[in-house]
């Protein structure tokens, strides 16, 4: 039996890096997979459904919500993994930058979950995990909007896993932490930037999107069913 046999699961930000892997993890253990991201998604995979959507704009969500219960009768899993950087120092860090990435980061992850909730509450069962960072646990030196949403999404997790087990439903919600994992994102950061970093993980090295995705598929999986409000460090032993 696959791990996520006859489940329905949502990803976003599903395009590229982290949420592809886990689209393809998931739909290599059975489940149908919908892979929301902004930009275009090619898929050839047979149970991979692209839908293009932007994580901030709520009325698009809703109809989103409302064609994916429509299509295929319920949802098991949300995984909130869309997510982007603006970094600077505080004191070159803009309005702008600081807006656009709590806006995708945090209350992406806020639109959609609200939007899910009412449906998992329903079928009284269903998993979401959000994608935090490393970042989030620790900070880091120019990334005050990102570590703020990053810390934010695991109160988040917490506060949800509360409040959607309050009448005896079995929604558990979690948040994985993933340290610095080889993606499009990484290619931005500079050698001289990722050399120390690796020197402070124990395992010497970046992470491979496979091994967040593995740590995703077990939250999301029925092998998780007694773990909830909790957030799973993926970093190899990194401490920022
Ligand atoms: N790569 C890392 O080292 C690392 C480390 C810790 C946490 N993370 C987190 O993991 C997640 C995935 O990271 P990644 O490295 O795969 O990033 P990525 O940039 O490769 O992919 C992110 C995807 O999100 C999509 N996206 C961005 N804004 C969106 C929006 N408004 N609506 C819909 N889709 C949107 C992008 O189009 C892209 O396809 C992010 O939340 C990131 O913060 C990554």
């Amino acid at each position: 039996m696959k791990r996520l046999e006859g489940k329905v699961a949502v990803v976003t930000g599903g395009a590229q890096g982290i949420g592809r892997c886990i689209c393809e993890t998931f739909a290599r253990e059975g489940a149908q997979v919908v892979a929301v991201d902004m930009s275009d998604l090619a898929y050839t995979c047979e149970n991979v459904e692209g839908y293009k959507l932007n994580v901030t704009k709520r009325t698009d969500i809703e109809q989103f919500i409302a064609d994916v219960v429509k299509k295929y009768g319920h949802i098991d899993v949300l995984v909130n993994n869309a997510g982007i950087t603006r970094d600077a120092l505080i004191n070159k860090m803009t309005e702008e930058m600081w807006d656009l990435v709590i806006d995708v980061n945090l209350k992406g992850v806020f639109n959609l979950t609200q939007a899910v909730a009412p449906v998992m509450l329903d079928q009284k069962k269903g998993s979401i995990i959000n994608i935090a960072s490393v970042v989030g646990e620790y900070g880091n030196i120019g990334q005050s909007n990102y570590a703020a949403t990053k810390a934010g999404v695991i109160g988040l997790a917490k506060t949800w896993a509360k409040e959607f087990s309050r009448k005896g439903e079995a929604i558990r919600v979690n948040s994985v932490a993933p340290g610095y994992v080889n993606t499009e994102m990484m290619k931005t950061v500079p050698d001289k930037v990722l050399d120390p970093i690796r020197e402070k993980t124990m395992l010497g090295r970046l992470g491979e999107p496979q091994e967040i995705a593995n740590a995703v598929l077990f939250l999301a999986s029925d092998e998780s069913s007694f773990v909830t409000g909790h957030n799973l460090s993926v970093n190899g032993g990194l401490r920022l």
